[in-house]
């Protein structure tokens, strides 16, 4: 099974990018990691990261025709603010697990609501770089896939 491992807008800049609240990992590092763990499931993770909305929206429409079984996508501040994600995870009709590193409820009130929750199996959030492995094993309990021993 193929897995969808989407990244929104300056994860890129993961690493970097106000190291307090999102951590020193980069986003090459969570990325490899998933993909690792990913294998222990006989899940075949693939991951993008895009600034644009219209690629995400895109990315997730052709999600089914693509053969993947289910997306972990952090959003990131798409979160709060995009109808057309939300749409287009409610079209793919995929399990999808968000994901973010800061707990978001934590923080500014404009985090607070999340557009993209709802058409979501389920979040994990506030649990940095490792907030990813959960969603991966999340996912795969989903899809009723055990990690090989
Ligand atoms: C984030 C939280 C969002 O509110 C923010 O805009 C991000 C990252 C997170 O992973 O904690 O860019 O999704």
């Amino acid at each position: 099974m193929k897995i969808l491992l989407l990244n929104g807008p300056n994860l890129q800049l993961l690493g970097s990018r106000e190291p307090d609240i999102y951590g020193k990992t980069t986003l090459a590092s969570i990325v490899a990691d998933v993909i690792g763990l990913g294998k222990k499931f006989d899940l075949d993770v693939e991951a993008f990261q895009s600034n644009s909305e219209g690629d995400l929206v895109t990315i997730i429409g052709d999600a089914p025709r693509n053969g993947f079984s289910g997306i972990i996508i952090n959003p990131a501040a798409y979160t709060h603010t995009s109808v057309a994600i939300r749409d287009a995870i409610a079209a793919a009709a995929l399990p999808a697990v968000e994901v973010h590193l800061s707990n978001i409820n934590s923080r500014e009130a404009f985090r607070h609501e999340s557009l993209t929750a709802p058409v979501c199996i389920g979040v994990v959030a506030g649990f940095g770089a490792f907030s990813y492995q959960m969603a991966l094993r999340a996912l795969a309990n989903k899809l009723g896939v055990a990690e090989k021993i």
